[in-house]
């Protein structure tokens, strides 16, 4: 039967560093990395090199996870009921101590030490500075991302573990839970160049082959007014006494506020512009200007014909005499 996936190897890595024990004439240790991120249920490597003074011979090698001795030894992990089943020691009685434990439980997150002991008298040496496993329950990721850009701009999401992830891990995107199929990522990051209004949206990462997803982070993209225009109602011919209404349309984000015009005097504010009772005195040039912190932006202007009743009457009359006779 083949074990899943991740169990088979998944070896994270929090810095590459490498953490070295050097003592004079020959005696060392050296562990890469020496942090070690793995999750749960995976199989970690932890490696290391050791070395000391020629003529000695090694005869015991072991790794422990105390430096508190027991009947005057460390105890040997491989001793360990815990972990006798799932240590398997890879390295050799040379200079390589490499080690593997498998099926890594949240338990296991601990420092981890490599000892060899020698023929000679003096001949014991400890890594102190050892390995730190953490074993997490999930990646618990998190997207890191601006809370909002402006239009054009060009930005960066990062998918953030509580296990710094390395270069071996894919990352997948997604966009109101969509995954966003164009690959624009590099490791964990995605990368928006300039960004435009469709990227808003809900965004969240997993890891390839992963099931958790991070919780979502909304990005929000700001951009000035557009397509600012002006639209009455009722359409049509406007008589005096009646009621009109102007709406001011206006696309932007954040919303903007809004200011109307007639010629170049300002009349009102609010999208919304409502003359009641109408009289001719309102006939004219009217506009909305639509300003955000960004920028603003004039509609065209329209105009209001408004016409007295006497036109009208007048109008009648003329077409009433013009029926009759
Ligand atoms: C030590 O042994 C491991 C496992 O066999 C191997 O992957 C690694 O390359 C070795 N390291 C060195 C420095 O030889
Ligand atoms: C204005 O609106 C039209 C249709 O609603 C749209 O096709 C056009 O892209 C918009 N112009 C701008 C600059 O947003």
């Amino acid at each position: 039967m083949a074990p899943p996936l991740p169990l088979i190897f998944f070896l994270l890595m929090i810095h590459g560093v490498t953490s070295a024990d050097k003592g004079w004439g020959g005696w060392g240790l050296s562990y890469s990395p020496s942090h070690i991120c793995a999750l749960k249920d995976s199989t970690v490597i932890m490696r290391c090199t050791y070395t000391y003074p020629t003529g000695h011979q090694i005869k015991k090698v072991f790794w422990t996870k105390t430096l508190v001795k027991y009947h005057g030894e460390f105890p040997d992990l491989s001793n360990d009921p815990e972990y006798s089943q799932r240590l398997q020691y890879l390295g050799d009685k040379q200079q390589n101590c490499t080690v593997r434990l498998s099926h890594v439980t949240l338990k296991d997150s601990h420092m981890y030490y490599f000892r060899f002991i020698t023929d000679k008298p003096d001949g014991k040496w400890t890594g102190k500075s050892g390995v730190t496993l953490t074993v997490t329950g999930d990646f618990d990721l998190q997207v890191e991302s601006p809370e909002r850009v402006t239009e054009g701009d060009s930005v960066s999401l990062t998918c953030k573990s509580s296990c710094a992830l390395t270069d071996r891990a894919t990352f997948i995107w997604y966009r109101n839970s969509q995954p966003l199929t164009e690959r624009r990522d590099r490791n964990n990051e995605l990368l928006l160049q300039s960004v435009r209004r469709e990227d808003s949206g809900r965004y969240s990462c997993a890891v390839d082959g992963h099931t958790h997803v991070s919780p979502d982070v909304q990005l929000n993209v700001t951009y000035p007014p557009k397509n600012v225009s002006v639209s009455i109602s009722p359409s049509g011919v406007i008589v005096e006494g009646d009621s009109v209404t102007l709406n001011c349309i206006s696309d932007s984000n954040p919303p903007a506020e809004i200011s109307w015009f007639k010629g170049g005097t300002i009349v009102g504010s609010g999208r919304i512009f409502n003359i009641s009772k109408i009289s001719s005195d309102d006939s004219g040039e009217y506009k909305c200007k639509s300003i955000n912190e960004h920028k603003e932006k004039y509609s065209d202007a329209v105009t209001l014909n408004v016409m007295c009743e006497l036109m009208i009457t007048s109008t009648l009359v003329k077409n009433l005499k013009f029926i009759i006779f």
